[in-house]
């Protein structure tokens, strides 16, 4: 009996151990002989917001293929699309607690960690795309996406989505007057708050997993977007009109954290390195094709009024959202604002 109880203790330790040794400390390591060898192979979750037809969606699953081609199978990375394992909240504290290895937020959701990354929202701050990503790729872009380091997260790309635009499902918005008294959704509070605000509209942050029906049941009247997320979010069959306004932007920062990255070798980072620098060339190409096929698409719905600002309207909005830079100029840096607008 004693024997019995004793060789069913040791096979549990071995068990255990066996456990221990496979589990690593970053995403997963999982055994895995090769020719007679023991290799580890590192598994990794990227888990998102978007559908997986968006330029995050598409890119996610190139990172995906490049690393575990490059890496010789060494990798293995576990792509989620839309907010399937984590939301919006959930994916920024699973980051943290190292359960997720990548994730891809809106900038705008990380103004609880700096409040510059809010920078993107500036009203009609970046002229268009390429300006975006020369500031992105130049000095004070690559300084922002390092910021988080104190923070244990380590920023790897900044890829693209694109202008955003109003939507509403009440009356055409064609000047500020048009916003008073209605309700928008925002990604996060600060300036969108303050943007809609300024236009005497109210707002509501939400996750983005919950806008759909909270346009649907009149929750909230209106939210901005870009022609890629209202068009493969199906917000056109929730919402009357639209305004190509331009106002603001829609960007990410690819995420990982710094236990994960510091257990991987010199040589693995390098991979994860290439396979992301991949990864982003790819993002930011689709990001513009896709921008133009969205704007195709919802207007071939037929489901939505569209109206376009004109130069003179506007003129009234820039006017109207002035205040956002005397009020935010000194949180998000002046550094930084400066070098979008130049750029
Ligand atoms: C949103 O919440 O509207 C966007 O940030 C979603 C996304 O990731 O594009």
């Amino acid at each position: 009996m004693f024997g019995k109880v004793k060789k069913l203790t040791l096979f549990l330790t071995a068990v255990i151990a066996l456990a221990l040794i496979t589990s690593g400390c970053g995403g997963s390591k999982e055994g895995a002989s090769e020719q007679g060898e023991q290799k580890d192979k590192i598994v990794v979750k990227f888990t998102h917001v978007v559908a997986e037809s968006t330029p995050k969606g598409q890119a996610a699953l190139k990172f995906k293929e490049v690393l575990e081609e490059k890496s010789g199978g060494q990798f293995e990375v576990q792509v989620y699309p839309s907010s399937q394992l984590y939301g919006d909240k959930e994916e920024q504290e699973q980051l943290l607690a190292n359960n997720v290895q990548f994730i891809a937020p809106s900038v705008t959701k990380l103004i609880t960690f700096n409040p510059s990354f809010q920078l993107v929202d500036m009203p009609f701050l970046f002229k268009d795309n390429n300006a975006a990503y020369k500031f992105f790729d130049g000095e004070q872009g690559q300084k922002l996406l390092k910021s988080l380091e104190p923070n244990g997260i380590l920023g790897l790309a900044w890829w693209a989505n694109g202008m955003k635009q109003f939507t509403d499902s009440k009356h055409p918005l064609k000047s500020p007057e048009d916003f008073k008294g209605l309700k928008f959704r925002t990604q996060s509070g600060g300036v969108l708050d303050e943007q809609f605000k300024a236009l005497g509209a109210g707002s509501q942050t939400l996750a983005f997993a919950e806008v759909y029906q909270a346009l649907q049941n009149g929750t909230v009247d209106g939210q901005e977007n870009t022609f890629n997320n209202i068009d493969t979010q199906k917000y056109v069959e929730v919402q009357k009109y639209l305004t190509i306004s331009n106002h603001g932007r829609l960007d990410y920062v690819v995420l990982t954290n710094t236990t994960f990255w510091s257990s991987l070798t010199p040589e693995q980072q390098q991979m994860v390195t290439e396979a992301m620098n991949e990864a982003t060339a790819y993002e930011r190409q689709l990001a513009d094709e896709l921008d133009a096929t969205s704007f195709e698409n919802i207007k071939n719905s037929g489901k939505v009024e569209i109206y376009e600002l004109t130069d003179e309207d506007r003129a009234k909005f820039i006017e109207a959202l002035k205040p956002l830079y005397d009020k935010y100029a000194e949180s998000i840096g002046q550094e930084y604002i400066d070098a979008a607008r130049n750029s």
